[in-house]
């Protein structure tokens, strides 16, 4: 409720500081930019034994079978306030704890805030060294801000359970950014075929293929965009591009 009176003074500050033209203004701009992208709030633990694959194998993002990148440090559920639809999966957040910083990806849903992060129990170890007081009640004050995931490797075009050419479902897996659109090309690539998102992170075309081959065209939340070539339409099958999001 104290969200409308703060943003106008701090965009009241913002102006002044920018027409003022004195000399700090810039930091302050920049701190107020790099302040309003962060999110601190409360970080709890999921799943008792659940080793870090095994807590969302099959989970709401779909990603079965999917190994996290070595270059990830763990995986956290995200809320319905975050989750977006699932458009937040797959993407990395750099979070910390009292000066320990991971960097962490979407990988299920949960309940909570729009602040919160409910963490597998190996993920919650390595961010909070299971410090006392931080079992499964949680710790308040971490903070954290979406980041490009660090993946070097081309990101995998992985076909949902049970898909087809009569069914095209996919989800995107190992993408360095977060995937806005999925569409399937029948023809090569001279006309396009747009999908819907499932709220579980897999993209569905609205009719069939001509042949159980097809190309996959996929563009992240930037803008940028990959394309998979003869990526086959069968339940389960993973096809890796040659690239990943720039
Ligand atoms: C995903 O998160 C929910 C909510 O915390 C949890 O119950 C579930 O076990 C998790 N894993 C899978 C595979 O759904």
């Amino acid at each position: 409720m104290f969200t409308k009176p703060a943003t106008s003074l701090l965009l009241a500050t913002l102006a002044t500081s920018v027409l003022g033209s004195v000399a700090p203004a810039m930091t302050m701009d920049e701190r107020w930019l790099a302040r309003r992208a962060l999110n601190v709030g409360m970080g709890t633990r999921y799943g008792a034994d659940c080793t870090e694959e095994d807590c969302w194998q099959k989970g709401a993002c779909a990603f079965t079978d999917y190994t996290l990148p070595a270059s990830v440090d763990g995986s956290t559920c995200v809320s319905e306030d975050i989750w977006n639809d699932g458009y937040q999966c797959g993407g990395c957040i750099s979070v910390s704890y009292k000066g320990k910083t991971i960097t962490v990806m979407v990988t299920n849903k949960t309940g909570g805030d729009k602040n919160h992060l409910d963490m597998t129990p190996d993920t919650w170890d390595k961010l909070t060294g299971n410090a006392p007081g931080s079992g499964p009640g949680g710790v308040d004050g971490i903070e954290w801000q979406f980041v490009k995931c660090p993946i070097a490797t081309p990101l995998t075009i992985h076909m949902h359970g049970g898909a087809s050419q009569y069914w095209p479902a996919a989800t995107v897996e190992g993408a360095s950014r977060r995937t806005k659109s999925l569409e399937f090309s029948g023809d090569s690539g001279k006309t396009w075929v747009k999908t819907t998102r499932d709220i579980n992170n897999f993209f569905v075309a609205p009719g069939t293929l001509p042949s159980s081959t097809a190309w996959v065209r996929v563009t992240s939340h930037v803008g940028t965009t990959v394309v998979v070539k003869d990526v086959t339409l069968a339940s389960g099958k993973i096809t890796k591009a040659t690239k990943n999001y720039a």
